[in-house]
């Protein structure tokens, strides 16, 4: 079937890392952009240079080192913003400036104390500067869904005639329902026939849960780029998911007559780095990348999928990464069966990484039987997501029970020197926590926490994630260990080192 294709513009490295305690160093962001890349993404939103000069450096080492997808910056429709955003990319294969501005009158009237007039000569400018830097420009007109129609015919029509190369229509605050978010995309391609000549996208937030039923809506009215993150992630409620919107396209593809560039056997593997790396937990429920979304538990319907899968099944678990590899590696298991289990589940680690695993796995498996696959991809994404560590746990000792009060006696290890303590808590997290707080000198409000089981058994490695605020920002962490409260004072540390990282 001859079908058209949708570009897949990833905005997990920008909006998606806009989601409090997930900011990201340079380093993660050039692994989560080499796995966009081998997922296929058509273009890499690495980041807001002009938000932090830390940012400008993370945007421009991505640009440096991935080749392939279009790498782009975004920017407000300020020069200066634009000129920062341009050094940022310009090394790419292919560069884009990504420039933005409110189009409703709100945005225009509140935020931007503009009138209308002004604002579209802004969004002129702002055009006319970026494409005499870059020749891959794209406008965004902020608020789109909320924006008088004919005003946004006007502006649309102009950044077009000053050389934007992509028109994006974002749905900023999730406001829109999906037959009115398809029309709108209908009507605008009726009233300006200049889109033809650009590529016009969609961006959708997902504040009523239609992120990516908008998106689809859309791209079945001649949407033909659709910006969305992996997992979903991204401001408040998110944007819409990268994996929804591609395996929807994939499993309709007579419904929706697109397709998209994205291998989708490197899915499972991309979400789980995110996951990891931006310290956000996949719901269990979430479609085509949660625990739950393979699952048939009730009798009737594994009884359908033993007679015939397509019965309950409308993806293959295997078409979206998902295998179950037989693992039977034990704490008996050298170097080298590790490294050809690795290679088997697509891990390629550099020397000190792999070190630094093979330590991990051997402590885990002197404590829990078989590693499985699973297992084995929370140590490896773990040492992946790790910062410097400015301390370290050497060791932890606790007590608790119905009539005695909790105690945690902690060794971490700073430098070359070890430092104890030990404190009373409500429960053993409570008296862990403390007791940490003490030796790094810092109190950790703890926002949130989760705390999972990798795989079943009673033996099972636990996951622990959590979200700290440290004098005034919010820092996220993760850790694993057969022993939960253990996994738990990992990741606490874990969100103490970002902490120093960021601050010293
Ligand atoms: O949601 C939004 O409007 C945005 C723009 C910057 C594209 O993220
Ligand atoms: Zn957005």
């Amino acid at each position: 079937m001859d079908t058209r294709k949708i570009t897949i513009f990833d905005t997990t490295l920008r909006d998606g890392e806009q989601v409090p305690g997930a900011k990201l160093n340079a380093k993660q962001k050039l692994e989560i952009a080499r796995q966009l890349e081998r997922l296929g993404v058509d273009v890499i939103e690495a980041g807001f240079p002009c938000s932090s000069p830390g940012d400008a450096a993370a945007v421009k080492l991505v640009a440096q080192e991935v080749r392939g997808p279009v790498i782009a910056g975004l920017a407000r429709a300020v020069k200066e913003d634009i000129d920062i955003c341009w050094d940022s990319v310009r090394e790419a294969e292919r560069p884009r400036i990504h420039v933005f501005l409110g189009s409703s009158d709100i945005h225009v009237a509140k935020k931007l104390r503009m009138d209308r007039d002004t604002a579209l000569e802004t969004a002129i400018e702002s055009v006319r500067h970026a494409k005499r830097l870059c020749p891959n420009v794209e406008y965004s007109t902020e608020d789109a869904s909320r924006t008088d129609f004919d005003y946004l015919c006007r502006v649309v029509e102009a950044v077009i005639k000053e050389g934007a190369t992509t028109v994006n229509i974002p749905d900023t605050v999730g406001y829109a329902i999906p037959e009115e978010f398809g029309a709108l995309i209908r009507r605008l391609r009726e009233r300006v026939p200049a889109l033809d000549k650009v590529t016009l996208s969609v961006h959708c937030h997902n504040d009523l849960g239609l992120g990516v039923a908008n998106s689809l809506a859309a791209v079945r009215n001649g949407a033909e780029q659709v910006e969305c993150t992996v997992n979903g992630i991204g401001e408040r409620a998110g944007n819409a998911a990268l994996e929804e919107i591609v395996v929807a396209l994939r499993t309709r593809p007579a419904l929706f007559g697109a397709h998209t560039g994205i291998n989708t056997t490197e899915i499972y593997r991309t979400s789980r780095m995110v996951s990891r790396v931006m310290n956000i937990p996949v719901q269990p429920n979430k479609a085509i990348v949660g625990s739950n979304a393979f699952a048939h538990s009730s009798g009737v319907h594994q009884d359908g999928i033993l007679k015939d899968r397509a019965t309950y099944e409308i993806v293959r678990p295997e078409d979206v990464g998902i295998k179950e590899h037989r693992m039977v590696l034990t704490a008996r298991s050298g170097r080298s069966a590790l490294r050809h289990k690795l290679t088997e589940l697509g891990y390629e680690l550099d020397k000190d990484l792999f070190e630094r695993v093979y330590q991990r796995f051997i402590n885990v498996a002197d404590r829990k039987k078989e590693i499985t696959a699973k297992d084995l991809s929370s140590i490896v994404e773990v040492e992946v997501s790790k910062v410097p560590e400015t301390y370290g746990l050497a060791a932890l000792q606790f007590m608790s029970g119905t009539r005695i009060t909790p105690l945690a006696s902690v060794r971490l290890k700073k430098g070359n020197e070890i430092v104890m303590d030990a404190a009373t808590g409500n429960g053993p997290v409570d008296a862990t926590f403390r007791c940490i707080d003490r030796m790094v000198g810092h109190t950790g409000k703890l926002l949130e926490y989760d705390l999972k089981a990798v795989t079943m058994g009673k033996d099972a490695l636990g996951e622990a994630m959590v979200r700290v605020e440290i004098e005034g920002g919010v820092y996220s962490g993760v850790g694993t260990s057969p022993d939960v409260i253990e996994a738990t004072a990992r990741a606490y540390l874990n969100a103490f080192n970002r902490y120093f990282a960021n601050n010293h």
